[in-house]
C-alpha cells in the first residue's frame, strides 16, 4: 500500500487523554444526562467507552441501580443489580429491577467488560428521577379564570409559608396553553413556548422542576403566567412539593383545598397573544412584585385589574406524561446587521438571516409609546416588509412604554419567522443595539458536521440547518411564519432522514410518533396529514411513510426499539388501512402526491397555489408508497419478533409490487407512469423494478435529465429520492449535476437569489398563495451530502446494528470532504481527500461498532472500532 502524506486532521475534541483507564461515560436515562421527570416502569439506560485502542467493544456489561448514593457506593443495586450480561448492548439497555415508585430517586452506574473479558471498570454515579405515576399522584385540579372573563394571558399567584430552609422540593407543573412558572420572581427552567404541542384530549405534557434553591424559610410565593398558545384556554395545574429542615412539609397545590395556600388570579400587561398574530405588551399595566412575597396589589381598578380566586376548570382529558422531549428554548442571538428608514418614522431592521424566534428590545422613550414589529421573511419593493405570504398570521407585536427609564421587552407567547423587523411608532431612531433577535427551537442539540471542497455544497448543508433550526417546535413544523406551522406527515417522509443526521432528534421524533398515533382513527386506522392534527385530512395522504420511517429510523440511529414496539399496532392498523382503500393491489386515492414540482410540471390552478403534480400520477404515488410502508412494516415486524406479521406484510409487498408493475409499466419507454423523473425515480428508490429492468430504467432516467440540462422536475418526495437512485445506481456525478445547479430550478437558485432558508417552491415567489421561504421539506439533500458525498452511512440492511458504512467517492469536482456523526457509542467520522489520482481516506469507526469501507475499484472491507486509514488509486481521469 502506498503510504501518502495524510493532511493534517484532529479529530473532535474526544474529553479522555489517551492512558487514562477507560470506564464507561456518557450515561444517560431515556437518552438524557441525570433527567427529573421520567415517568416509564422501565427506562432506558445508555453508556459508552471512551478508548483509543483499536478494536475495542464490549462483551458483557453489570449495571446497579441503587436508593441512594450511598448505597451505590458500596456496589449495592438495592433497585436493580443486572448481574453480568454477557451482551455488546450499551444503548437503551432497559431497567429491569424492582418496579419504581413516583418521586423515587435512582443513583446508577455501569460497568464494563471488553474483548478478551477486561473490566474496563465502573463508572462515574449518575442518577434519575422518577415523576409521578399515578393519575392520584396529582392533587393538583387545573384552575383557570373565574365566569366571564374574556378569554386572555392571564397571571396566577399563591403565597405560603416555610418554617424553615427547604431541603427538597420539586414542582410539576403545565398550562393550557402555554405557560411560565416563577418561585419568588426566579423562573423555573430555561423553556419557552411550554409545554409542547400534543393533541391534549389524549397526552398532556407536564414539567418537573427543581425548586429548592428558590425557596426560603419564610414568606414564599409560587407565580405563573398562562398564554393561549395552542389552546383556547388558560389554565394552569401545578403541584410544589416541599420538604423542610425541621421536618415539616408543605404542598402548594392548584385547586380549590382548604388545607392549601390560596391562588389567585388576576390579568395582566400582556393584553392578548397568540402564535400566529403576535404579542400585545402594555408594560403600564405591569405590578411590581406580583411574583414575590410582599407584593400588596393596589386597591381599586376595575374587576379585571384585581386579584381573584381562580375556579376550578375541567381539564382537557389526556394523560398526564412527563414531558419526553427537549423544551423549547432561547438557542442564540442575532444582531440587526443594518436598520433603515424605509418611510419617515418606519425602520426596518435586517438580521441577515431568515430564522425563528422573536426579537428583544432595548427602548427609551415616554410612557403610552406604542411601538409595533411587524415580521417578515420578505421586502416590498420600497424597502417596507412583505407579510403577503403570511397569509393570516399577522406576526405584529406591539409594545407600550412605561416610561420608566430603559425598557427591555420580548414577547413570551408567539413566535415569528422572520429575516426583517418593522418598526411604527419608535420614539426617535432605533439603535443598532435596539433589536437584538433571538433564535428559538426545541432545545434538541445539533449533531453531524459536514463540509466539503465544494462552497456550493456547504452553503446548501447550511441553508438545510437554518430551516430546519427554523422547524423545531415541540413538532418538526413544516414553516414557521404563516398561519401553518404543523407537523406535516407527507413532507416528512422525505425530510426525516436529513433531520436525524442533523440534529439529535431521538427524543424530539420518538414524541411525534407518539403524536401521530394519538391522531390515529381508533375505528378505522386511519392517521392525519398533520400531527397533531391541526390542518389537511383525516384519512392521511398515502404518502404518510413517515409513521413507519421516523421508527425505522430511530431503531437504526439509536437502537431504539421501544419507538418500533409502542407504535407497533398503530403502525400496522394504518398499512392495514391503505389494504382496505386498495383494489388489487394499487391505491387509488391521493391528494398531494409528489408536492410542489416545479410550476411547468405542476396542474395551475390545483389545490396549495398550484402544487399538485401534473406529470407524476397520485394514484402511481399512493402505491409507490402503499409498497413502501408494506415493506417497512414486514421489516418492523422481523425486529419485534412478529414473524406472522413480517411474513404477511412481505406478501402484500410482494402483491403490491407486482400490480404496480403491471399498472404503471411502459416498455416503450422504459419506465413507468409518464416516465418522468419522478416516476422512475421513485420505482428505482422504493424497489419496485424487476432487477433485469433496472438498467433500462436508470438509463431512461439519465435520457431525462440530459433533456432538462440536469435539472430536476420533482417535488417535495422525489427529490430525495432521485438524488438517492442516481447515486446507489453509481451516477454520482449526475446527482452532483443536479444538486449544484445554479440555476432555476435548483438549491443554488435560491442561494443566488438571496434564500438564507429553504423555500417551499422551486420559484422565488410571494403575495398571498403558498410560497413559505423556510419550508424544510426540499431539505431531504441534507442526509445526500452526509451519505453520498462525505460518505459516511448507517448500514440500514435488516438486522444490523452498531455498523457504518464508508464510501469516499470518487468524485471529478470535490477534491475533498469530511463528516461526522456523533452516536451513542461515539463519533463515527470520515475524512477524505483526493490528490491526482489518490484517494486519502481517514475513518473513525465509534466503540463497539464496525464498519465496512467501500473505496472506488476495490472490494469492501469490514473494520473494527479505532482510526482506519486508507489510500486509493484511482482509475481513469
Ligand atoms: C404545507 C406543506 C405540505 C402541504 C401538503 C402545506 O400547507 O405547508 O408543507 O406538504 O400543505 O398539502
Amino acid at each position: 500500500m502506498i503510504v501518502r502524506p495524510c493532511w493534517v486532521f484532529c479529530l473532535l475534541a474526544l474529553g479522555t487523554s489517551l492512558g487514562a483507564a477507560p470506564a464507561p461515560m456518557d450515561l444517560r436515562c431515556e437518552y438524557a444526562t441525570d433527567p427529573l421527570g421520567i415517568d416509564l416502569a422501565a427506562p432506558r439506560l445508555s453508556w459508552r467507552v471512551e478508548t483509543e485502542e483499536a478494536g475495542a467493544a464490549q462483551t458483557a456489561y453489570r449495571v446497579l441501580v441503587a436508593s441512594s448514593l450511598e448505597r451505590l457506593s458500596r456496589d449495592e443495586g438495592d433497585l436493580w443489580d443486572s448481574g453480568r450480561v454477557m451482551s455488546p448492548e450499551c444503548a437503551n439497555v432497559a431497567y429491569a429491577g424492582i418496579p419504581l415508585s413516583s418521586r423515587q430517586a435512582c443513583w446508577w452506574k455501569v460497568r464494563a467488560w471488553g474483548e478478551q473479558g477486561n473490566s474496563i471498570g465502573f463508572s462515574a454515579p449518575h442518577s434519575f428521577e422518577m415523576a409521578l405515576l399515578r393519575p392520584d399522584d396529582w392533587r393538583a385540579d387545573w384552575i383557570g379564570p373565574p365566569p366571564a372573563w374574556p378569554g386572555r394571558t392571564l397571571y396566577f399567584r399563591s403565597a405560603f409559608h416555610l418554617s424553615a430552609a427547604p431541603t427538597r422540593a420539586r414542582l410539576y407543573a403545565t398550562g393550557l396553553g402555554y405557560y411560565e412558572i416563577f418561585v419568588n420572581g426566579r423562573k423555573q427552567g430555561e423553556a419557552v413556548l411550554d409545554p409542547a404541542h400534543t393533541d391534549v384530549s389524549k397526552r398532556v405534557l407536564y414539567s418537573t422542576y427543581d425548586a429548592k434553591t428558590s425557596l426560603q424559610a419564610g414568606d414564599n410565593v409560587v407565580a405563573a403566567i398562562v398564554g393561549t398558545g395552542w389552546e383556547d384556554t388558560h389554565l394552569l395545574r401545578a403541584q410544589l412539593e416541599i420538604e423542610c429542615g425541621d421536618g415539616s412539609k408543605v404542598l402548594v397545590a392548584t385547586g380549590k383545598f382548604q388545607e392549601l395556600p390560596e391562588w389567585q388570579v388576576a390579568t395582566g400587561p400582556i393584553l392578548s397573544d397568540s402564535i400566529y398574530g403576535g404579542e400585545f405588551y402594555d408594560a403600564r399595566l405591569e405590578r411590581k412584585g406580583w411574583d414575590l412575597p410582599g407584593y400588596a396589589p393596589a386597591p381599586g381598578g376595575d374587576r379585571l385589574n384585581q386579584w381573584v380566586k381562580p375556579l376550578v376548570a375541567r381539564g382537557p382529558g389526556g394523560r398526564m406524561q412527563a414531558q419526553p422531549l427537549e423544551p423549547i428554548q432561547v438557542m442564540g442571538e442575532i444582531s440587526s446587521r443594518r436598520v433603515t428608514e424605509a418611510k419617515p418614522g418606519v425602520y426596518v431592521a435586517d438580521f441577515g438571516q431568515n430564522h425563528a424566534g422573536w426579537r428583544r428590545l432595548r427602548v427609551r422613550g415616554p410612557a403610552g409609546t406604542k411601538v409595533i414589529l411587524r415580521h417578515a421573511e420578505l421586502l416590498n419593493g420600497d424597502g417596507t416588509v412583505d407579510q403577503s405570504n403570511l397569509r393570516i398570521a399577522e406576526a405584529t407585536d406591539r409594545y407600550v412604554l412605561n416610561g420608566g427609564g430603559l425598557e427591555t421587552w420580548s414577547p413570551r407567547f408567539t413566535y415569528h419567522g422572520y429575516r426583517y423587523v418593522q418598526v411604527e411608532g419608535w420614539p426617535g431612531v432605533p439603535a443598532p443595539d435596539a433589536l437584538t433577535a433571538m433564535v428559538i427551537r426545541s432545545a434538541v442539540p445539533e449533531r453531524g458536521q459536514f463540509e466539503c471542497s465544494d462552497e456550493l455544497l456547504n452553503r446548501i448543508h447550511r441553508l438545510v440547518g437554518w430551516t430546519e433550526r427554523s422547524n423545531l417546535y415541540g413538532v418538526p413544523t413544516d414553516c414557521p411564519q404563516r398561519d401553518e406551522r404543523m407537523g406535516w406527515l407527507n413532507d416528512l417522509g422525505a425530510r426525516s432522514e436529513e433531520l436525524v443526521y442533523n440534529f439529535e432528534a431521538e427524543r424530539f421524533l420518538e414524541n411525534f410518533a407518539r403524536d401521530i398515533t394519538d391522531a390515529q382513527n381508533p375505528a378505522t386506522g386511519a392517521i392525519t396529514d398533520t400531527a397533531p392534527f391541526e390542518g389537511g385530512r383525516e384519512p392521511a395522504d398515502p404518502v404518510s411513510v413517515s409513521y413507519l420511517l421516523i421508527p425505522t429510523l430511530l431503531h437504526q440511529h439509536y437502537s431504539d426499539r421501544r419507538v418500533l414496539t409502542d407504535n407497533y399496532e398503530g403502525m400496522r392498523r394504518w398499512v392495514d388501512y391503505l389494504t382496505s382503500r386498495s383494489a388489487d393491489g394499487l391505491l387509488p386515492y391521493s391528494y398531494y402526491g409528489d408536492w410542489a414540482p416545479p410550476i411547468g410540471e405542476a396542474v395551475a390552478g390545483s389545490i396549495g397555489s398550484g402544487a399538485v403534480s401534473a406529470k407524476t400520477p397520485g394514484d402511481l404515488v399512493s402505491t409507490a408508497f402503499y409498497f413502501y410502508s408494506a415493506k417497512l412494516m414486514s421489516q418492523i415486524a422481523s425486529e419485534t419478533g412478529h414473524s406472522g406479521d413480517q411474513a404477511a406484510y412481505s406478501q402484500l409487498a410482494d402483491k403490491i409490487r407486482a400490480a404496480f408493475h403491471r399498472a404503471y409499466w411502459h416498455d416503450q419507454i422504459g419506465g413507468y407512469g409518464s416516465g418522468n423523473q419522478a416516476c422512475n425515480c421513485l420505482a428505482l428508490y422504493m424497489g419496485l423494478v424487476p432487477p433485469e429492468l433496472r438498467p433500462r430504467v436508470v438509463a431512461s432516467l439519465l435520457r431525462e435529465l440530459e433533456r432538462t440540462h440536469f435539472h430536476l422536475t420533482t417535488g417535495n418526495l422525489c427529490t430525495k429520492y432521485l438524488l438517492e437512485v442516481l447515486s446507489a445506481e453509481g451516477h454520482l456525478d449526475a446527482a452532483l449535476r443536479v444538486a449544484t445547479q445554479t440555476s432555476y430550478p435548483s438549491w443554488g437558485y435560491m442561494l443566488d437569489q438571496g434564500a438564507t432558508t429553504l423555500w417551499e417552491r422551486w420559484e422565488q415567489q410571494t403575495g398571498g398563495g403558498m410560497n413559505s421561504h423556510n419550508h424544510a421539506m426540499l431539505g431531504s439533500i441534507g442526509s445526500w451530502l452526509y451519505r453520498w458525498v462525505a460518505g459516511l452511512a448507517l448500514d440500514e440492511s435488516p438486522g444490523a446494528a452498531r455498523h457504518f458504512v464508508f464510501q469516499p467517492p470518487a468524485l471529478a469536482g470535490i477534491s475533498q470532504a469530511r463528516a461526522s456523526l456523533p452516536t451513542l457509542w461515539g463519533v463515527a467520522e470520515i475524512r477524505w481527500r483526493r490528490e491526482g489520482q489518490i484517494l486519502d481516506v481517514v475513518v473513525r469507526v465509534p466503540w463497539n461498532c464496525t464498519a465496512t469501507v467501500r473505496l472506488p475499484g476495490q472490494p469492501p472491507r469490514e473494520v473494527a472500532s479505532g482510526m482506519h486509514k486508507f489510500d486509493a488509486h484511482l482509475a481513469g481521469p
